[in-house]
């Protein structure tokens, strides 16, 4: 536009925008349909959303559950912003079918949700609870009976604390022991419904957080060689799950991790910096994805741990790799902007201005490109075959308005331009197979209590009321087209 437009062009051309817009269904249905050519996901792409137990079920003690490390923690005065406890959460334990109608109504085809642990095993042994089973049993039926597709996370944090007083957590390998019983156990009993099972979520934020930073249950802040350690028990963990699945798993069922890889980015995208950007999320992953798919602790990683590096043995090493059949990424800001370095292992991570946008949380930095450059070094890396986006979303300052609805235009702003970035790959050969939403209604936000909101359905937590956003209409859209326009 042209700088000597006076104020009253202006005014006429928003009068002219205005009525485009009055004018509007027709031609937007038009420039939409031209604009999908280009912009199509893969035909067989899977359109989920994702949820985990402690943040919606509650239902604390229904059936026998045992107590986990989140129980405890958020029972600990002064440990959750606004007080709050998953005890009741979305009280999806007992609305279990209502929430399946509403991931139905946005047109999934998959569902991502997370087993608790002490549901089956209440104090972490080797005695199940077949009541605990029986929910999940009852969820995935349900699931299956409505075309939607289960994909099952083991451990969404909510350890039995019965295994953090006995045996000290992480701490301990006699965890990942435990955790290969109970994985075994839902590979005997589902896996003739539920096809794809994912081991761990987020090592990467439950580890330091809860291990190092004392900020996550249960809250302890260990020396630097512990926080290495509990994290290698966690990939032993991953590793003996895998093997325990294919050997009490019915034969096609698929296994895998959802880690928050620490998403590096080459800040101008030159060959040079986009070779930094792959050295960055190999090493910057040392610890958790770069071992189990690479079978070793880097080089860069074990000379920079120094005497904090995890103890560990080759016979280890070789069970933390077992071959996996997917990986899942959960994608929301981008951590590292990298540039090339001269200096050994080859990056620089350019420091953050403070000024960078973010959403309503402040760590959710906004960086849609990372949707197009994370699962592309990621399958360039490691010659992945199979990624999924087992998260990605945000939260927003939603409001229920006096018409009923949640206007979330900055939800909507975001989900539009990690799609399109995330299309991009798509189209150029990257092998994402299927994206889950992040979340499919407000809950649980761990310390953040329920402040934060990151579902496409508002949740009252008054009444339980589930009100669809405008964001679960823009997914409909997303999915009914199974294309993006930028
Ligand atoms: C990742 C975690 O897996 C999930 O539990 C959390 O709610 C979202 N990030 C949003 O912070």
């Amino acid at each position: 536009m042209p700088n000597d437009v006076s104020r009253r062009d202006l005014a006429k051309l928003a009068g002219l925008a205005a009525m485009g817009a009055a004018a509007g269904p027709a031609h937007a249905e038009e420039a939409a349909v031209t604009d999908d050519a280009g912009r199509r996901f893969p035909s067989d792409f899977v359109w989920g959303t994702a949820t985990s137990s402690y943040q919606i079920e509650g239902g604390a003690t229904a059936d026998g559950r045992g107590p986990s490390i989140w129980d405890v923690f958020t029972h600990t005065p002064g440990k959750i912003e606004d007080g709050s406890t998953g005890d009741v959460a979305c009280d999806h334990y007992d609305r279990y079918k209502h929430d399946v109608r509403l991931i139905k109504e946005l047109g999934c085809r998959a569902y991502r949700f997370s087993i608790a642990w002490p549901r089956l095993f209440p104090d972490g042994g080797l005695t199940p609870n077949p009541k605990g089973l029986d929910f999940y049993s009852r969820l995935v039926d349900e699931l299956l009976a409505n075309g939607i597709e289960p994909y099952a996370t083991l451990y969404h944090w909510d350890l039995p604390q019965a295994l953090q007083d006995r045996v000290g957590g992480w701490r301990s390998a006699e965890t990942a022991a435990a955790f290969a019983h109970y994985a075994g156990y839902v590979a005997q009993t589902l896996s003739d419904r539920v096809k794809t099972i994912f081991t761990i979520n987020e090592c990467g934020r439950f580890i330091p957080f809860g291990y190092g930073l004392g900020i996550d249950a249960p809250g302890l802040k260990l020396p630097q060689q512990e926080v290495n350690q509990a994290r290698h028990h966690v990939a032993l963990a991953h590793g003996l799950a895998v093997q325990a699945i294919r050997a009490k798993g019915r034969a096609g069922t698929r296994v895998g991790m959802a880690e928050n890889i620490t998403a590096c980015l080459p800040a101008i995208d030159t060959p040079e910096n986009i070779r930094a950007a792959e050295i960055a999320t190999r090493e910057m992953n040392a610890g958790f994805l770069n071992v189990i798919l690479e079978g070793r602790y880097t080089d860069a990683f074990l000379a920079w741990s120094g005497k904090d590096a995890p103890t560990f043995t080759a016979d280890e090493l070789k069970t933390i790799s077992t071959p996996v059949d997917f990986v899942g990424l959960n994608i929301y800001a981008p951590q590292a902007y990298v540039v090339a370095s001269e200096r050994a292992p080859g990056f620089d991570v350019l420091p953050m201005p403070s000024s960078f946008p973010h959403m309503s949380s402040p760590w959710l930095l906004v960086g849609p490109e990372t949707a197009y450059w994370v699962p592309k070094l990621a399958a360039k890396i490691w010659n992945l075959k199979t990624i999924y986006i087992t998260e990605n979303g945000t939260s927003s300052d939603d409001k229920v308005t006096a018409d009923g609805k949640v206007h979330d235009l900055d939800r909507v702003m975001y989900l539009r331009n990690y799609l399109a970035q995330l299309q991009r790959a798509t189209s150029e050969g990257v092998p994402v197979k299927g994206y889950f939403l992040w979340s499919l209604m407000d809950n649980f936000e761990w310390v953040f209590g329920y402040k934060q909101r990151f579902g496409v359905y508002h949740v009252d937590f008054d009444t339980q009321l589930r009100t669809p956003k405008l964001s679960a209409s823009y997914y409909r859209h997303v999915i009914t087209r199974n294309a993006v326009s930028a």
